[in-house]
């Protein structure tokens, strides 16, 4: 049994070794705890230096594939989703790094006006007031919250488990149970939760790009890499991906599929589809954040969730439909990974208290809800459309992507960079909007929060907007 390489040109050879024996794992020919050939073997057949077959194994025992121990060689390994472990926050590190301080110039000056409230805000990711849905809270006795507490457990409150299982069986066809949800503090409690139970210090993980994770500081403070994949109108370039994953052992894949944010775009069926397959092949876990889910104004694509149940962590949140205040989320993922993260989350000592999730409760299952959130779609719709409509003038300027759902829309300047100097016009105008810089390295795009547009604001906007662009365009 020799193993032969192809020694295609472009691919290293240890990359090659690599696939070869991943491609060996996958098709069955090498099986859980079975041993490989030597190094020296290896070597031979390769017609190459033991180092390089080093070099791949070292790289498949840190994607684990393999386990290496001194004296009995080197195995496949047994198990799928990588360590799962106590949760690792190193409160030190984060101070140390001074993360949490590092905050964009640019975003102070933008949040100074926003709360002074002299501009018109399209930066803030949320509803404006009017058209969050409006809801009857219950008349609860402080005794029947008292009640209610026997059916809170460390993965949440029972009946709100059972309203978002609900849910998300009818409007997503994805079937789940209890045991396979956690409720979170919002999706963004979720990801942290991910991170500290999935990963650890110096992993890579892979995201889209632009990303508005980029600029969030928890990836940063827990030492956890960042890599962006670029992306085309039908989502992350699935090339560049699987070179990523191969030469920077990415442990992990965060997106965005539905209303990205900040680009507003829609991975098509096709990819997702594409998607799952190259990381099943590669046995990468997909964090499919699914915030923006609801606010869609075209028929849904399945989720990348329902396509690999078992290799897609699913988060959703109340954030985007009740307002970000409610801090009401939910994770799906397999229950070997629901039981730690509830776990960690107990242990860091950030267990929810039942009364958002009591509301939240009864927000979800009111009988109005599916009407009011038709309602919100329609109106969001209009805006879009006016707001796609008015951006025809400028197309010489700007191009502007069809708007599908969501909160975004993504702006790119069509002659190429804008200078720190004219981003300032923006803060000039008192016009709040979100640089790319704030989500990649580019800075020649930014992001609009359309929904905040009304009829009333709309013409103010439109001029301002105006004399921005021809600002701009003066240099
Ligand atoms: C894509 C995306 N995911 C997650 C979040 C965080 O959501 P939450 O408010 O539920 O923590 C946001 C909020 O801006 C978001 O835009």
């Amino acid at each position: 049994m020799k193993w032969q390489l192809k020694k295609e040109n472009k691919t290293p050879i240890y990359v090659e070794i690599m696939e070869l024996i991943i491609n060996k794992i996958q098709t069955g020919e090498l099986v859980a705890g079975e041993k490989l050939p030597t190094e020296r073997e290896m070597a031979k057949w390769f017609a190459v230096n033991r180092s390089t077959v080093v070099h791949a194994l070292e790289e498949l025992v840190s994607l684990g594939w393999i386990i290496r121990k001194q004296g009995s060689g080197t195995r496949v390994n047994e198990g799928n989703w990588g360590r799962l472990s106590a949760p690792r926050t190193n409160w030190k590190n984060y101070l140390s790094q001074n993360v949490f301080n590092q905050q964009n110039p640019y975003v102070t000056e933008l949040k100074k006006m926003i709360a002074e409230e002299n501009c018109l805000d399209l930066y803030t990711g949320e509803l404006p007031r009017e058209l969050i849905p409006d809801f009857q809270l219950p008349s609860y006795h402080w005794e029947d919250f008292l009640k209610e507490g026997s059916q809170l457990s460390e993965s949440g409150y029972g009946p709100l488990q059972q309203t978002i299982i609900e849910r998300l069986q009818k409007d997503q066809q994805l079937t789940i149970n209890k045991k396979q949800l956690l409720i979170t503090s919002g999706a963004q409690q979720g990801l942290f939760l991910l991170l500290q139970v999935l990963l650890t210090q110096g992993d890579s993980i892979a995201i889209e790009n632009p990303s508005f994770l980029y600029s969030l500081p928890i990836f940063q403070a827990a030492g956890i890499r960042l890599y962006g994949v670029k992306m085309d109108t039908e989502g992350i370039s699935l090339t560049d991906l699987k070179d990523l994953i191969v030469t920077k052992k990415i442990k992990m894949l965060i997106l965005n599929p539905n209303y990205q944010n900040p680009t507003g775009n829609t991975m098509s069926l096709a990819r997702r589809k594409a998607l799952v397959e190259l990381c099943g092949t590669y046995q990468i876990p997909i964090v499919e954040d699914d915030v923006f889910g609801d606010l869609n104004f075209q028929e849904r694509l399945p989720l990348l969730k329902n396509l690999a149940p078992q290799q897609v962590i699913y988060l959703g949140s109340l954030s985007k439909i009740l307002g970000s205040s409610t801090k009401i989320g939910w994770i799906c993922a397999p229950e070997s990974i629901i039981q730690p993260l509830a776990e960690a989350r107990q242990v860091m000592d950030f267990s929810l208290s039942i009364f958002p999730q009591v509301l939240a409760t009864s927000a979800l299952g009111d009988d109005s809800y599916e009407e009011k959130l038709a309602d919100l779609r329609d109106q969001l719709k209009v805006r879009a459309i006016q707001f796609q409509n008015a951006m025809e003038e400028f197309a010489a300027d700007w191009q502007v992507h069809e708007i599908k759902g969501g909160f975004y829309a993504w702006l790119e300047w069509r002659h190429g960079e804008i200078t720190n100097k004219q981003w300032r016009y923006f803060l000039e105008e008192k016009l709040a909007i979100a640089p790319s810089f704030l989500f990649s390295s580019e800075k020649n795009a930014l992001r609009i929060n359309f929904t905040r547009l009304s009829q009333e604001n709309f013409p103010q906007f439109l001029a301002t907007f105006r004399r921005i662009t021809h600002r701009l365009k003066a240099k």
